[in-house]
């Protein structure tokens, strides 16, 4: 723990970093590749490790798709818009990949992820322009796929394998910190058993997988070597994770983050998204003994309502979920919640919804995202008949959102004047100034009026101003660099 340690990213990282990316090109030229990424934190890790393992094929990343060679878009299936996008993007590749036909150069163009997964075959017929479609189980195989559709093979992959995807991948290491600074993704499991009846996820990402124990170390001290202080745990799941531990003994989600923690050079550790079901004693405990875990857990609720959470098929009640929240709180007494909720999910009345703001009245949040129940084919809640009106669904919504707002806004309004260690690794695009943004172990956004130079430092941050997207402050001079009040 070490939470006003200044943290410079020096030119000497900065160097070491560039010099230590020891890629072997395997093709004799060079080519771009264009990466898009949509839906959650997954897709972001997947797509930093699909572009560590094109750079080894002699790829090199591009924000410019005019340039690309090859345009990745890593999708995501949870809701319908989500869906639709993705067809009228592929739209937009069109004219880019027929405009560089025209100048005599090429472009393949891949969907991969979880509209890949859950559509297949249908993208090609769809949108023809496609050359390739894999699910989220299989971009360890590029390589292979991109040989075969620089064939001319239109490529479709969506088995769900038995074969280790990230003991075929290169090292994270270098991907994490070209995306993410000193804040970086580890997936440490992945899939859904769960099937909640309005969710794609366990059709998209397959069954439930943990990664070993070891592997995950491995990957975190690459990281910490490389200058991340804070590492984010990824999984559908996250809490359900039960991976082969020292002595083949299975690790829980509490195991697992006492072993990064004693890794030196990681400050901050959080896990998302985890499911109540999977909120054991021994994780909770872990938010009261562990400095290095935040005080910040996102724990999706969906529904204050019995009937509907049994609907969800969420194997929980209300009142459960309450007397979670209530263990956490006792651990961890400051513990800021984040949680997910559905409106208008079939079936939902007025005494339902009215349920599920008692639950946000009772619990208080600090942070939420709300969503209008969407039905996804294939998934049982499809084919439920009770269909909430869309008017009512959107008037459900901005009554919960503004319930949750201002809840935000209170959580928020306590910070007044409280100086918090801030890992400054965003640069805020909106201020012409250079202000710099972060991220609070609270999970607030923080904007900063700090130097440049302070970019990629935790530093003691005084809270100023709140916002309706975000806290406002200043370096706090008095504050030690190396000291100071702990959190
Ligand atoms: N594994 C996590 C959630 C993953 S999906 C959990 O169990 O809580 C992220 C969020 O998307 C969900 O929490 C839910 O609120 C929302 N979501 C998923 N499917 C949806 C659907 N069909 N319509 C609307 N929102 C949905
Ligand atoms: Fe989807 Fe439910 Fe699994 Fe979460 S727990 S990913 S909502 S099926
Ligand atoms: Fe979306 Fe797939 Fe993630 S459906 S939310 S990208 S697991």
């Amino acid at each position: 723990m070490l939470p006003y340690r200044l943290l410079h990213l020096s030119e000497e990282f900065e160097g070491g970093l560039m010099s230590d990316v020891n890629v072997t090109v395997t093709s004799s030229f060079e080519r771009k590749v264009f990466i898009r990424t949509y839906g959650c934190q997954m897709n972001v890790y997947d797509s930093d490790r699909m572009s560590d393992l094109l750079e080894k094929c002699g790829y090199h990343t591009t924000v410019v798709p005019e340039e690309a060679d090859l345009v990745i878009l890593n999708t995501c299936h949870i809701r319908e818009k989500a869906t639709e996008r993705i067809y009228s993007e592929v739209d937009d590749f069109r004219a880019i990949k027929q405009k560089r036909f025209a100048d005599g150069q090429s472009m393949l163009i891949a969907v991969a992820g979880c509209v890949a997964q859950a559509e297949g075959e249908e993208i090609l017929h769809r949108a023809p322009v496609v050359d390739m479609v894999f699910g989220p189980q299989l971009y360890h195989r590029l390589p292979d796929l991109l040989e075969r559709a620089g064939r001319g093979e239109k490529v479709v992959e969506l088995d769900f394998t038995a074969e280790d995807k990230f003991a075929s991948l290169p090292k994270a290491s270098q991907s994490a910190l070209k995306s993410r600074g000193r804040s970086a993704f580890l997936t440490v499991q992945e899939g859904c058993d769960k099937f909640c009846t309005f969710c794609v996820v366990p059709y998209t990402r397959g069954m439930e997988v943990s990664r070993p124990v070891a592997d995950i170390v491995e990957e975190a001290r690459g990281l910490a070597e490389s200058g991340v202080v804070e590492i984010v745990l990824l999984g559908q799941n996250v809490n359900a994770y039960h991976g082969i531990g020292p002595h083949g003994r299975t690790s829980d989600l509490a195991d697992l983050l006492g072993h990064l923690a004693a890794l030196s050079g990681i400050s901050y550790l959080r896990y998302v998204t985890s499911h109540p079901s999977d909120m054991s004693e021994s994780l909770i405990a872990a938010h009261g003994s562990l400095p290095e875990l935040v005080p910040y857990l996102h724990l999706p609720v969906q529904s204050g309502s019995d009937r509907i959470l049994n609907g969800m098929n969420r194997k929980y009640s209300a009142q459960q979920y309450v007397d979670i929240i209530g263990r956490l709180r006792i651990s961890r007494p400051d513990i800021a919640l984040a949680s997910d909720f559905i409106v208008g999910f079939p079936g939902e009345s007025d005494t339902d919804f009215e349920a599920t703001m008692s639950l946000v009245r009772e619990v208080g949040f600090a942070q939420a995202y709300s969503f209008r129940y969407s039905a996804r084919p294939g998934t049982p809640a499809a084919r439920m008949k009770a269909i909430v009106p869309e008017p009512v669904k959107k008037e459900r919504l901005a009554a919960l959102q503004g319930e949750l707002s201002r809840q935000q806004w209170s959580f928020n309004e306590a910070f007044m004047g409280r100086v918090l260690p801030i890992l400054l690794d965003r640069n805020d695009r909106r201020s012409a100034s250079g202000r710099l943004g972060g991220r609070s172990p609270y999970g607030q956004t923080v904007y900063v009026d700090a130097p440049a130079s302070l970019y990629g430092c935790v530093c003691p941050v005084r809270i100023t101003g709140i916002r309706p997207n975000g806290l406002l402050g200043v370096i706090d001079e008095v504050s030690s660099p190396f000291g100071g009040p702990a959190l």
